[in-house]
């Protein structure tokens, strides 16, 4: 038998019929290899709906359904889901190696195992024993959780049908392979054929199920591309490996929010959600200290109060560097535009760092006004008033924008004792929470001065 194939880029899954030098998809040089085109078998067709479609519905007609998600016993993993999990969902964990993904998930198979039933727990990485030497940290007692350490896809699919469990765990996607495939495990095309059967798996059984997906180097999940359109919920582990705690975020939710966000802490006995993360990420706080600041972001539905620290430093003649951590580096090298035009900082030719305290990553522009202040703060050599948080978006003219959800970010001030708040004239309107002094600014100048010492 003759089998056909194509060539399949492995940086983005585009596809050609002959080889190509350069991906015409994503650029990326020698990237393509010959792949077995799958077989779409009648079977497949039946569980992709294909055959069994009765036309097109009337919006009207469509039944509201009731959605009962299942909890996963960790509070901050089921508010990232939106939640818990939906039934019949495919989501997706990806993260570094190391940063806790099979503990998480192996806590969450603990609590579900001992509340809702049986758990299938599939790994290619590690044997049923070393799962087991994790569990006893875990304190896991005697829940119905099943280990798999299995690689390959058919079984695992077998497995599923048998024990019709009410969760599954793949543990990492791309150690599974498909005997149905020739390319080596890992391979994008592997990679895809197993989240789409697994996906059809979860479907077709209504069982949701969690695919771990490592990142590689350069913070992408292998083959992201081909995995995040198949999944319903993408969701990333962030943070320091070597600090102790952890965030989780939804960047793709069909059934919730997304940039939904969990805190956890590394413990000695597994991840421990953090009720309150303001408390832990200002915990080692440097107040009164030039270039520390004090920001109020929004995460999904959560406010979160974070140190964000800049140094300035005379660098090398002609040399300067830029790095910001937390931070997207294109928005840092904006805001030092802005304070050198608007403010007249100058700070060209000085070494510039900014970190956000304990790991966190903030992609607000609210967080804007609180960065610009901690690098003028750290150039003037002068502290920022204690006591005071800031939130908003600084423009290309100096000016400061006003931002959503200001009222839940003075609130969040408020709560944890800040007594003074500097935000955007915009935002005057917004609800007072009561003891907080709320110094309103128009300007960048307006702003440097409300705040610097
Ligand atoms: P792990 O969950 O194996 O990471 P991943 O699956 O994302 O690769 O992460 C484990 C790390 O966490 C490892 O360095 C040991 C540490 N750890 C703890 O600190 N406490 C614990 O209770 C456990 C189980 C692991
Ligand atoms: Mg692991």
């Amino acid at each position: 038998m003759k089998f056909r194939t194509h060539f399949v880029c492995q940086s983005c899954g585009a596809q050609a019929s002959k080889e190509l030098g350069r991906c015409h998809r994503c650029s990326a040089w020698n990237t393509f290899v010959e792949e077995r085109v799958p077989p779409t078998s009648q079977q497949d067709e039946t569980r992709l709906g294909l055959r069994s479609s009765a036309g097109a519905q009337l919006y009207a007609d469509v039944e509201m359904a009731q959605m009962d998600r299942l909890s996963l016993g960790i509070d901050e993993l089921d508010r990232v889901l939106g939640g818990g999990a939906v039934p019949g969902s495919l989501i997706l964990l990806g993260g570094e190696p190391g940063i806790g993904k099979s503990t998480l998930l192996l806590q969450a198979a603990a609590q579900v195992a001992a509340s809702a039933g049986p758990v299938l727990y599939c790994s290619g990485e590690e044997s049923e024993h070393q799962i087991k030497v994790r569990g006893e940290r875990l304190g896991i007692g005697s829940a119905p959780l099943y280990l798999l350490a299995e690689t390959c896809l058919e079984r695992i699919l077998d497995e599923i049908t048998r024990r019709q469990p009410a969760l599954i765990i793949v543990d990492s996607v791309q150690t599974v392979f498909s005997t149905k495939l020739q390319s080596v495990p890992g391979s994008i095309g592997q990679v895809r054929e197993a989240a789409t059967q697994l996906l059809f798996g979860a479907k077709s059984h209504n069982i949701p199920t969690f695919l771990v997906g490592h990142v590689t180097k350069d913070g992408a999940l292998a083959g992201p591309k081909a995995l995040e359109h198949i999944v319903d919920t993408v969701l990333y582990f962030e943070g320091e490996r070597y600090q102790s705690h952890r965030v989780v975020r939804a960047v793709k939710n069909r059934f919730g929010a997304v940039s939904e966000v969990g805190v956890f802490e590394m413990t000695d006995g597994g991840l421990q959600p953090v009720a309150n993360p303001s408390q832990l990420f200002l915990a080692e706080r440097s107040a009164g200290v030039p270039g520390s600041a004090v920001l109020c972001c929004v995460e999904g539905s959560r406010p979160i109060l974070i140190e964000v620290q800049a140094l300035v430093s005379t660098g090398a003649y002609g040399n300067a560097r830029r790095t910001a951590s937390g931070i997207d580096q294109h928005r840092l090298a904006l805001l030092l535009a802005v304070l050198e035009k608007r403010v007249g900082l100058n700070v060209m030719g000085d070494d510039v760092f900014v970190n956000i305290a304990g790991g966190m990553t903030v992609s607000e522009p609210a967080a804007d006004l609180g960065i610009v202040a901690a690098v003028a703060s750290s150039v003037r050599n002068r502290a920022i008033h204690a006591n005071t948080a800031v939130f908003g978006e600084v423009g290309l003219a100096g000016e400061v924008r006003g931002i959503s959800q200001a009222a839940l970010r003075l609130r969040e001030a408020a709560q944890f004792g800040f007594g003074r708040c500097v935000v955007p004239e915009g935002n005057r309107e917004a609800a007072d929470p009561g003891g907080v002094d709320i110094v309103t600014v128009r300007t960048l100048n307006e702003a440097l001065e409300a705040l610097i010492v």
